[in-house]
């Protein structure tokens, strides 16, 4: 064929860094620590509601409303209008769709034009660069120190509402908070719900990042431009994922603020999980950093990349990266290179971290406890 096959939008953005590290995982033996997803069952309610979905009324079999099950865009915009401080109508702000993915998809689809700058703050999930240049937009990065505050929050709000422009905010570990720290939308800051599209997932919300239900909600005269996409896309959803989805939300506003919510015992069990993985990671030396929140902590490197600095790989190939196959190769872990969730000008400005998720089943920790304990006593490699 002598004609390009592919589209021009693709050009630049085939190579995706999980793809690689997913195939070395499966390729050797490891406990995996590197993708972002839980290894234990979701809470019994969410598998009973999503069994009767599936076996109850066979209505659910069918299509349901495009724009989202009318259950599940009810009871998210009562659920999140609270938290936001907003009087949602299921109609016009809520848009239900496949994963959080498909939520940023159809945001970057509808809203950014030929030429666009979209301001990405980094470190950040890998899709958001390919999917602005996909949109025609014009990636702009800026990167975060290791303090994000509500202050700094206020600051990306204020500098929103000077110069127009519009926030995705992508906030889909909102319940995993530690510490007593709280999330915070910015979608609730003064001035600007009218300017933002706050992301969530069923997901990571009820462990269940198999179902692939997801959510955008915003002012109406924004949701227009989304519906449109999604209309001329995917559709709509699952009914049966909606349905279930729908039946947790409505248990966990019954539930909502008592020791007996998901949305509170899912943080207070993924913080024992963090302190542990803190506790046993130290024991090689690895430097991990206490995240106040998410499936993640990263581990600095830096004595690693002193007393180990020839490890084997390409040139142009960050130190974190190099590291990570290494780790997987020789101990049997596998974590994945903080510098592949910044743009590659800043790469080696990020080589010295690397990610591990946390939010693990009991023995998967164990495994990992018993792959540290051996390199701990193995002589340096
Ligand atoms: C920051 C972030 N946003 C969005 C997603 C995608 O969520 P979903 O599985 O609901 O599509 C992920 C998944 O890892 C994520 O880490």
């Amino acid at each position: 064929m002598s004609k390009q096959l592919q589209a021009r939008r693709l050009e630049g953005i085939d190579h995706n860094p999980w793809v690689e590290f997913t195939r070395l995982s499966k390729e050797y033996d490891v406990v995996n620590l590197g993708q972002g997803f839980p290894d234990f069952s979701p809470p019994d309610f969410a598998v009973q509601a999503f069994q009767q979905a599936t076996t109850g009324n066979f209505m659910l079999n069918q299509y349901t409303s495009a724009f989202g099950y009318p259950p599940l865009t009810k009871i998210l915009a009562s659920f999140f209008g609270k938290l936001l401080g907003q009087e949602m109508d299921p109609l016009k702000n809520v848009l239900v769709t496949v994963g959080a993915y498909g939520a940023l998809f159809t945001a970057f689809q509808a809203l950014v034009d030929e030429g666009d700058e979209v301001i990405i703050i980094e470190p950040a999930f890998n899709c958001y660069e390919p999917m602005t240049m996909m949109a025609g937009g014009r990636p702009v990065f800026v990167s975060l120190r290791l303090v994000f505050s509500k202050k700094e929050l206020e600051l990306v709000a204020a500098l929103c509402q000077q110069h127009d422009v519009l926030c995705f905010s992508d906030e889909v570990y909102q319940w995993l908070v530690y510490d007593g720290h709280q999330h915070i939308s910015i979608a609730s800051l003064p001035g600007m719900w009218e300017r933002t599209l706050t992301i969530g997932s069923a997901g990571k919300s009820f462990s269940a990042t198999g179902w692939k239900v997801g959510w955008v909600m915003g002012p109406d005269n924004i949701m227009k431009h989304l519906r449109t996409v999604h209309q001329n896309s995917i559709f709509h959803c699952p009914t049966q994922a909606q349905a279930a989805v729908a039946q947790c939300f409505e248990r966990e506003q019954q539930h909502f603020g008592q020791p007996s919510s998901y949305f509170l015992q899912l943080p207070q069990a993924m913080g024992l999980n963090r302190d542990h993985m803190i506790q046993s990671l130290q024991s090689v030396g690895l430097k991990p950093l206490i995240p106040q929140g998410s499936y993640f902590l990263i581990a600095d490197i830096s004595d690693f990349k002193s007393s180990m600095p020839d490890l084997p790989g390409a040139m142009d190939e960050p130190y974190d990266t190099r590291f990570a196959k290494w780790m997987i190769k020789n101990k049997g872990l596998s974590a994945i290179p903080v510098s592949t969730f910044y743009s590659q000008p800043h790469h080696k400005d990020f080589d010295h971290y690397i990610r591990f998720c946390f939010v693990k089943d009991k023995a998967t920790l164990q495994a990992m406890d018993k792959r540290l304990c051996s390199w701990k006593g193995e002589p340096q490699a």
